[in-house]
């Protein structure tokens, strides 16, 4: 576990080579042994590995260059379609269409996500998760024609890495961990916590070359901005009310 944790990273820049769908079929099989709430399999992953729908799919990822260069992505959706057609197959009536199902099928698609890349790096290759899946989930359910009740939660790019990438920091254990109950640091302590983050030579550098004066401004007004989260939020309820699950 150590050798494994002490070195992950994810991985951005992959080699011009395929990833047999034997493999990929072996790492699904193994990852669907996850944890999976009343085991119903809330989940439905699009392999995606024809280089044309990898274009376009790579597209709706603002062409990011992880998602441009992997010979695979996989988009992978809370789905309570197949769970909910099996119960009106068996004359058994289907109360999905709702925000907890939305919440509950999102949390099983998001585990067996991780799953996946955890089995896919121990099998040597690297994968890069792409947040940018809920930017446009609604064009990304078009070009994988998901049904009502299957939307796009997560995705990942995954190939052979090219390069290792640099490890990247954490927090300190003591920032995210809390004994007995929660812990509202002071200030001071929280600038401290961050302090390592603040630091870290890459950090700093974006800093620099976006003329910001902290690293949390990159994040505030560059890479998460509040205009942005509102506008993708109200597309995301959208896309939930149309696939019915609001
Ligand atoms: C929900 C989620 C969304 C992410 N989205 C992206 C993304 O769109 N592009 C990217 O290059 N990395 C993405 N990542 C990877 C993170 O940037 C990465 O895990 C983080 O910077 C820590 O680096 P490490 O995984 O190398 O330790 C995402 C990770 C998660 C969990």
């Amino acid at each position: 576990m150590d050798k494994y944790f002490s070195s992950r990273a994810t991985v951005r820049d992959f080699r011009n080579e395929d990833v047999p769908l034997s493999l990929i079929e072996s790492i699904l099989e193994a990852a669907m042994r996850a944890p999976t709430c009343g085991n119903m399999q809330l989940y439905s992953v699009i392999v995606t590995r024809e280089p044309e729908a990898r274009r376009a799919l790579a597209e709706t990822h603002f062409n990011q260059p992880a998602a441009i260069g992997a010979p695979v992505i996989l988009t992978i959706c809370a789905d309570f379609n197949r769970f909910s057609r099996w119960c009106r197959l068996s004359d058994a009536k289907p109360g999905y269409d709702n925000f907890l199902s939305f919440l509950t099928a999102t949390t099983d698609a998001v585990i067996l996500a991780q799953q996946i890349t955890t089995i896919a790096e121990m099998e040597g290759l690297g994968t890069c998760w792409l947040g940018t899946v809920t930017y446009n989930a609604a064009r990304i359910s078009e070009l994988l024609s998901l049904p009502d009740l299957v939307v796009p939660v997560a995705a990942l790019a995954i190939g052979w890495p090219a390069s290792t990438p640099e490890r990247c920091e954490r927090l300190p254990l003591e920032a995210c961990m809390h004994l007995e109950r929660y812990r509202d640091d002071s200030d001071a302590k929280v600038m401290e916590l961050f302090k390592a983050k603040d630091e870290f030579g890459p950090n700093a550098r974006f800093v620099a070359e976006n003329g910001k004066t902290s690293l949390a401004q990159v994040f505030t007004d560059v890479r998460y901005p509040e205009a942005m989260n509102v506008e993708v939020s109200k597309a995301l309820l959208d896309l939930l009310r149309d696939k019915k699950f609001l």
